[in-house]
């Protein structure tokens, strides 16, 4: 007998980011975040789990490539899992007993996992959900968002569509620490995003490394949990629930550079932005100068790529300066197809600066908010 469920998940960008852990296992933070979801069309990873008694292994193909079961955090999941598995079988005599049996995994992504996009939290939300959903598991979202928090910290927020938090929690065994909703996509259907792929490569130092020297050695690093991420927790929500973009764009902003602040503040330091980011941010500046007010926000997670949110409604002038900057850039305008209606930036001297930045860049997504992980058929 052989059991097939699948399910795809999207990934996920931080506007509060997490950065730091009381607990190395369980991946529990040493702050609350907060995140965006973005549209599986462009970005998600599908995995198919199957389970069989004739199976010999748990075995992983990500990619198309056989990957060996021997990452802890992949363990750890797999265990919780058929744990509640067990549990329902042990109160249900009628249920096959599958808790025990082995799984084959087959997971891929849609994007190229070396553009340095999150793809690891994509990956084990759609584990979770792909496993859960063979095992017909009753779990909500915020309670598998546990599991999938133990593979990757920011895998849990990938668990639902929309705006999302996750909150630290205070419990040693990391029961309170979990990710809920903070508003539907329909909540705010006119947010838009625009990432602007820096790199191909793997980054310089991993999340999980960059973060320990950080909490070890950044001084930075303390007032930045206490004194500044408590407050701005409170108000990125309200700013989502109140959809005040400004306000929403301003605390984004704020937290990615307080981010690389304490990467730069660690002991050696840790450089995640490069001359191409630093370039973006300028640009984004300029763009928000020239407005009079915040029509668009930059993030930067731990590599050079730049996603950037902004309104519909400002959709023509944040799309005209990065087509006027970034037209030369093939890949990802060629879907787009509103060009003869941005905003012209022709004739300002003051772009001049930003003439050479687009070599830096390799690709351009535009995307919207999304869903969180849906059941398939696809196999
Ligand atoms: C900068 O979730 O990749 O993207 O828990 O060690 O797997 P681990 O780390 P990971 O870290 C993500 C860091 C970040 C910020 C964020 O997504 O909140």
């Amino acid at each position: 007998v052989v059991y097939v469920a699948s399910s795809t998940a999207p990934v996920n960008i931080a506007t509060l980011k997490y950065w730091g852990k009381r607990d190395k296992i369980l991946n529990l933070p040493t702050n609350s975040s907060i995140s965006v979801t973005l549209c599986q069309d462009d970005l998600r990873t599908l995995t198919t789990a199957s389970t069989s008694d004739l199976f010999e292994n748990d075995q992983l193909w990500l990619n198309g490539e056989i990957h060996s079961l021997t990452s802890e955090r992949t363990i750890m999941c797999l265990n919780d899992l058929r744990m509640l598995r067990k549990r329902l079988e042990d109160n249900d005599p009628l249920l096959p007993k599958i808790s025990t049996w082995k799984l084959h995994i087959v997971s891929e992504n849609n994007f190229p996992t070396a553009a340095g996009l999150a793809s690891s939290a994509a990956g084990f939300a759609a584990l979770i959900s792909s496993i859960s959903k063979l095992y017909q598991l009753p779990q909500s979202a915020s309670e598998l968002s546990k599991i999938a928090r133990k593979g990757s910290g920011s895998a849990c927020r990938s668990l639902f569509g929309g705006y999302v938090a996750w909150e630290m929690g205070e419990l040693d065994n990391g029961e309170d620490s979990k990710a809920v909703e903070v508003a539907p996509k329909s909540h705010w259907p006119e947010m838009k995003a625009c990432i602007l792929v820096v790199s191909d490569h793997k980054k310089d130092v991993p999340s999980t490394s960059g973060m320990q020297l950080t909490v070890n050695t950044s001084d930075l690093f303390q007032y930045r949990i206490k004194q500044v991420v408590p407050n701005r927790f409170i108000e990125m929500k309200n700013s989502i629930i109140e959809k005040n973009f400004e306000k929403f764009a301003e605390l984004t902003i704020k937290d990615s550079n307080s981010f690389h602040s304490v990467c730069l503040d660690s002991y050696p330091p840790i450089f995640y932005l490069n001359d191409t980011s630093k370039m973006i941010i300028k640009l984004i500046n300029y763009l928000n100068e020239k407005n009079g007010k915040l029509i668009a926000a930059y993030t930067f997670d731990a590599g050079p790529n730049a996603v950037i949110y902004y309104l519909e409604e400002h959709e023509s002038e944040v799309l005209g300066l990065l087509y006027k900057i970034f037209n030369k850039v093939k890949i990802g305008w060629e879907n787009y197809k509103n060009l003869n209606k941005l905003s012209n930036f022709d004739n300002i001297a003051e772009l001049e600066t930003f003439d050479e930045i687009y070599k830096g860049v390799s690709r351009i997504i535009l995307t919207q908010i999304g869903d969180g992980p849906m059941e398939t058929e696809e196999c």
